[in-house]
Parts: C-alpha cells; sequence; structure tokens
C-alpha cells in the first residue's frame, strides 16, 4: 500500500530510524540509488516561497536518477482554479511521487487521498516534517545518539514546534518547546507528543522560561517569529517575542558541548545572534545539507513501499 508523509508520525518510530540509517548510507554513497526509472518525474509543488526545499529536493531526485518537475502554484490551474483531488488525478497518472508545500494540512490529506503515489509535506502550516527528518540526521552525526538527549526549541508554538515535538518523541529524546504564553504550541499535537514518549522513553514539556529551560540542554533549536503567511503580524510579533532570542548569554547556560539548529532562513538579531549562528556551537549549514541526504532516503523508503 502507497505510504505517505504528510506528518512525522506517519512513520513509526523504527521507521524513523530506519530512514535516518538509509540518510548515513546515501550521504556515504550519494549515487549509489537510482530508484526513478520507470515514471522518473517528481512534482515538486510550491505554494509558498523556498530556497533550501527547492534545491534538496531537485538535487536528491536528480541524484536519485529523476527529473524533478518544479510547479509554483501561481503558475498551475491549483487552487481557485482547480481542486486539489482534481490535481492528484491528473498528477499521479505521470508523477512518480508529489512534493508539496502548502498551508493547510488538510489540502495535503486531500492530495493523498486521491493518488496512488506517495505524497510528501514539504512544510505546512502545521508541520514541517522533511525538516525534522534533517535535524535528527545532524543530531545524530553530532552526537552519535538520539535517546535521551535534551532538546529545548526556544520560539513560536508554529510548524517546526509541532514538527519538533512528535519527530524529537518519537526519537525517545526529551524535548521542550519554550514560547511566551499567548504562542504556546497546540494542545492536541503537545498530547500526541506525550502520548509518544510515554512509548519511547522520551517525555514532553511546554515551558515560557528559556533561561530555566536551557539548563542541560544538548540541542537549542529556533525558528523565525514571523512564519510564512504572517507577515502583517510582524511588528507585534517581534514585541511579544522580546527576551526570546538564543544569544550566547542563552547558550551559555546550555551544556558546554551544546549544538544549535536553525532550519533557516534565519533573522539575525531576532530569534537568534549572530555570535551564536556563526559560532562554533551552531551545525546549521550541516543541517541544511542534510535536507538533501534526509529526503533521499525518505523517496528511496516511500518508493520501495509504493510498488
Ligand atoms: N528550512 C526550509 O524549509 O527552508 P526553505 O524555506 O528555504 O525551503
Ligand atoms: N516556520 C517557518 C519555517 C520556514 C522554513 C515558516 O513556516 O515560514
Amino acid at each position: 500500500m502507497t505510504r505517505h508523509f504528510l506528518r512525522d508520525d506517519d512513520i513509526s518510530p523504527a521507521e524513523q530510524a530506519e530512514i535516518l540509517e538509509l540518510a548515513l548510507d546515501l550521504k556515504a554513497n550519494p549515487y549509489s540509488r537510482k530508484i526513478f526509472q520507470g515514471p522518473k518525474t517528481v512534482a515538486v509543488i510550491f505554494d509558498k516561497t523556498s530556497t533550501r526545499t527547492r534545491v534538496s529536493f531537485a538535487v536528491g531526485i536528480s541524484d536519485l536518477g529523476g527529473v524533478p518537475l518544479i510547479i509554483d502554484a501561481q503558475g498551475s490551474q491549483m487552487g481557485a482554479k482547480e481542486s486539489v483531488s482534481d490535481t492528484a488525478k491528473v498528477l499521479e497518472r505521470q508523477v512518480a511521487q508529489i512534493v508539496w508545500r502548502t498551508y493547510a494540512q488538510s489540502g495535503l490529506e486531500e492530495m493523498a487521498a486521491n493518488s496512488k503515489v506517495p505524497v510528501i509535506n514539504a512544510l505546512s502550516d502545521e508541520y514541517h516534517p522533511c525538516q525534522l527528518l534533517a535535524d535528527l540526521l545532524t543530531i545524530k552525526e553530532h552526537k552519535g545518539n538520539l535517546a535521551g538527549l535534551k532538546l529545548v526549541y526556544i520560539g513560536d508554538g508554529n510548524n517546526m514546534a509541532n514538527s519538533y515535538l512528535i519527530a524529537c518523541a518519537m526519537a525517545g529524546m526529551h524535548v521542550v518547546v519554550v514560547t511566551p504564553e499567548k504562542y504556546s504550541p497546540a494542545k492536541d499535537v503537545v498530547a500526541k507528543a506525550t502520548q509518544i514518549a510515554a512509548a519511547t522513553g522520551g517525555t514532553v514539556s511546554v515551558s515560557h522560561d528559556p533561561a530555566a529551560a536551557v539548563e542541560g540542554a544538548d540541542v537549542l533549536a529556533t525558528d523565525t517569529w514571523v512564519s510564512m503567511g504572517q507577515e502583517a503580524e510582524k511588528a507585534q510579533r517581534v514585541s511579544d517575542f522580546a527576551g526570546f532570542t538564543i544569544d550566547s548569554e542563552l547558550l551559555s547556560l546550555a551544556k558546554a558541548d551544546a549544538i544549535v539548529l536553525h532550519c533557516l532562513p534565519a533573522y539575525r538579531g531576532y530569534e537568534i545572534s549572530t555570535e551564536v549562528l556563526d559560532g562554533e556551537q551552531a551545525v546549521i549549514w550541516d543541517e541544511a545539507e542534510n535536507r538533501l541526504h534526509a529526503q533521499k532516503a525518505l523517496m528511496v523508503w516511500l518508493d520501495e513501499r509504493a510498488k
């Protein structure tokens, strides 16, 4: 049966570990798998802008023997003109997989429900699961393991926060999401992550106190305070997030060997200081590169199950 990857928990914890191992193998042997030999083309659709996702999927599909078809949704009939389900029925007959960056999670669910080929979430308003595969790969490379590590995400209770909660809980990590109270992550996501953590040996908590939360942290992570689609709220958000910047002072309260993640693009001086972003503890360029290896592993894994 065709599998899709719309949320971090569309795979099991064991499958997550399997995909990360495959990603390490593909990083060491980048051109060893040519999965796209029948239907070669993979549709990569963008309703929102992107640098990393666009490049890493295009390169990854090409490395795997495929041809990336990048579609900017404004230039297609999708949206007001043609429904998601009709679009899916057209695409599934011609492409091997569908990768989509969009707004509502429900759109991705509708695409998957109408597609016999795998659908991959390349960021929605609710989740960014491909980013978390790359982040977990980066942590694994730098720390050697995932289970038992403490990851503290400081910032907005947004799509990245949701994905950190679910994916890190699946990996058996201790995940803390630190936000201003008004920007707390969705309660149902916290509840789901807590339930997952109970089975993996991880823990989940929400805090509003960055200094207290980072104590003992192995990994610090953050993301923009103003996600795509929220530009009109920028002034209010910048004011509301005062005190939630990852700077050298906050970093000094974590473990001495803590690493720092940022999915990028970064807004220097807001969610992260330039000193930390360019400092020795930041592993953000590895993290950005790992989008490529993690997504290649995901596409191989999904292809094996689509047959
Ligand atoms: N991190 C990430 O998804 O970056 P892009 O928006 O540039 O794709
Ligand atoms: N939370 C950000 C992530 C960008 C990769 C956004 O949705 O814009």
